[in-house]
């Protein structure tokens, strides 16, 4: 089968499409035909060699991917049939033909969806579901600032927040950003390269702040979010695109706040039962698919949309990781898998 792949870590020059092995499903696990996979930051960090894939996952490019039921591996439950349309959350894999997936993980693709919008959905969404309610436990009417609003993630979080019947309020670095995030709901943007958002923030609160930080930026931002983090605040901290180190009276801003720092990392995350003995993944997924997945269909209000900024073939995979590292997509690139 054909796959996303490099040699050496570097630049996307180095990527290219490589014949490999075709996968064989486990003990209870699906292998799925994809037809759709989709990029990620994780998936560019990969490339450099600054985010290997756990142990045991593919080495092989993609967290995510939408396709069908090719084969059953053995003792599978029965709750799959081939050619169902599914769409899987990955720790690897998904740029390639055929990727197996444990039975747990997938999620059925909405009616009506094509392959390319359910491949915008898995890492995305979850990522953002699972920051939002396992992590942050957001509640109703709650304030929640969303960095980088028009990322893939950011843009699946405005929804959800709505969806919890919260307040988005975002920062972004253009204008069409933020357009972008106020169609998908945010109730506020600012634009960070040019304003001071703790200022602008605390004025749209009027000087209460927001409730939940959604940070993927990390050390650039940390003075603001504790400016426009309320008191008994959560600041939830899911990437760096900034950096990680911080100078500063960083503990005792937080003590004076009574706020709390979270730290969250989804791919890693394969093997950890939770209390009632599912797996955490599995868990996410069962609930993203219980409470979220019937709010992508027709009819459903709030309606929520995956959106799609481009979509770029298998072989020209290069072109993608470039339009992402230099900030061009407003939500998710897909990848398109050739049959
Ligand atoms: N922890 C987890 O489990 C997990 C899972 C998935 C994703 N993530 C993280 O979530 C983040 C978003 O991922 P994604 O795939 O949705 O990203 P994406 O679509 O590529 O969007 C990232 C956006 O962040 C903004 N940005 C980049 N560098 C910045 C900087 N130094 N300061 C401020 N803003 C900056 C840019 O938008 P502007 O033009 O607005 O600046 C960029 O377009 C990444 O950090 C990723 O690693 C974490």
């Amino acid at each position: 089968m054909l796959a996303a792949y490099f040699d050496c870590p570097g630049g996307p020059e180095n990527l290219y499409m490589k014949e490999v092995m075709k996968p064989n499903p486990g003990e209870g696990e699906v292998l799925v035909k994809v037809f759709a996979s989709a990029l990620n930051r994780g998936d560019l960090l990969q490339r450099t060699g600054n985010y290997p894939p756990p142990k045991g996952a593919s080495d092989i490019l993609g967290l995510e991917a939408a396709g069908s039921v090719a084969e059953l591996g053995p003792g599978c439950s029965g709750r799959w049939r081939i050619g169902d349309a599914v769409m899987a959350l990955l720790p690897g894999g998904g740029q390639a033909q055929y990727v197996t997936v444990p039975e747990g993980l997938l999620m059925p693709i909405p009616k009506d969806m094509t392959f390319i919008q359910a491949a915008a959905i898995p890492e995305a969404w979850l990522t953002a579901f699972q920051l939002l309610h396992f992590v942050g436990k957001v509640q109703e009417g709650e304030r929640v600032l969303i960095h980088a609003g028009a990322s893939g993630v950011g843009m699946a979080a405005i929804q959800l927040v709505r969806l919890a019947k919260a307040i988005p309020i975002v920062t972004a670095g253009t204008q069409e950003k933020l357009e972008a995030t106020a169609k998908a709901g945010a109730a506020a943007g600012f634009n960070y390269k040019n304003e001071d958002f703790s200022e602008k923030v605390l004025e749209f609160t009027q000087g209460s702040g927001v409730d939940i930080i959604l940070d993927c930026v990390g050390a650039s931002y940390w003075e603001k979010n504790l400016n426009c983090l309320s008191t008994d605040g959560r600041w939830i901290i899911y990437g760096l695109l900034s950096g990680g180190e911080v100078h500063g009276d960083l503990l005792a801003r937080l003590v004076s706040k009574r706020a709390s720092i979270h730290a969250s990392l989804l791919r890693t995350r394969d093997k950890e039962a939770s209390s009632v003995f599912l797996q955490y993944k599995e868990r996410l997924v069962r609930a993203f698919t219980e409470e979220v997945l019937p709010h992508f269909s027709e009819g459903a209000s709030p309606r929520l949309q995956p959106l799609v900024d481009s979509v770029h073939p298998l072989h020209a995979i290069a072109e993608a990781h470039r339009a992402m590292e230099e900030n061009k997509n407003i939500g998710k690139i897909v990848i398109e898998i050739p049959v």
